[in-house]
């Protein structure tokens, strides 16, 4: 069975991977995925939550395993491991900082997210981990986190702009919304906590542009979406 991996990844902390990896992962298993949740992380973020989760008896199952830095080195045979096991669906969370660790983990990736908030230090630092991830020939994709939930917010077309034109931007921008805290501390996932709000919308329709770029298949990296992108222009 094919196993996909997505990585949320930037150097920039605070910016929203711990959180979209949660939701995204219960958004993935309802869809029918059998999803595994790596936390490379040493403050453990997701594990918690993951424990939380099990806790609140959430009826999708999701594993979720820390992936200690020693293990990188055998990550090929842990995700043909995972994959023969059954798991249609691998998310990484990185710790913040840059490092060989991520390095591992971009080239093992089939998508890359690198979540952004809309303001110039999340853009700027957010560009480093995208050339980072453009270098390993990985397809990655921005995703605007956080943003005023305003319908129309200018603070966040402008960021948008940014990131447009330096590669991918993921679709579609994500709000700053409680839902997604609450969901976090209850050990859920958006489309749990709230299946109806708009928290709960913007993240299946992340997991279904995600899905999309799998369809799209793996041959197809940034380079391309850039390259066409520029011959559009
Ligand atoms: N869309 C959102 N709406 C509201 N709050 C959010 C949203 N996304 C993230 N947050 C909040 O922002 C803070 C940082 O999020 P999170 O911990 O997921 O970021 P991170 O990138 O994993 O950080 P770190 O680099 O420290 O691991 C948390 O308090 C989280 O609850
Ligand atoms: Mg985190």
């Amino acid at each position: 069975m094919l196993m996909r991996t997505i990585a949320f990844l930037t150097q920039k902390g605070g910016s929203g991977k711990t959180t979209l990896a949660a939701s995204l992962a219960v958004a993935a298993a309802q869809t029918g995925e059998r999803v595994i949740a790596l936390d490379l992380d040493p403050q453990a973020s997701l594990v918690r939550w993951g424990k939380r989760r099990a806790a609140a008896k959430a009826r999708y199952t999701i594993m979720v395993e820390p992936l200690e830095r020693d293990r990188l080195s055998r990550l090929r045979a842990i995700l043909d491991g995972l994959a023969g096991a059954g798991f249609t669906l691998a998310i990484f969370d990185t710790a913040g900082a840059d490092g060989p660790a991520v390095r591992l983990i971009t080239e093992a990736a089939d998508l890359c997210l690198l979540p952004a908030r809309p303001t110039i230090m999340d853009v700027e630092a957010t560009a480093a981990t995208f050339r980072a991830v453009f270098l390993a020939k990985r397809k990655a994709a921005f995703v605007l986190n956080q943003c005023p939930p305003t319908y129309h917010s200018s603070r966040a077309g402008d960021a948008a702009k940014g990131l447009t034109a330096l590669g991918v931007l993921a679709e579609p921008m994500l709000s700053a919304r409680m839902d997604y805290q609450d969901a976090i501390a209850a050990g859920l996932g958006v489309t749990e906590y709230a299946g109806s709000g708009r928290a709960a919308q913007e993240t299946k329709a992340l997991w279904s542009w995600a899905r999309a770029q799998f369809a799209d298949g793996k041959g197809e990296r940034a380079a391309d979406h850039r390259s066409s992108r520029q011959a559009a222009a």
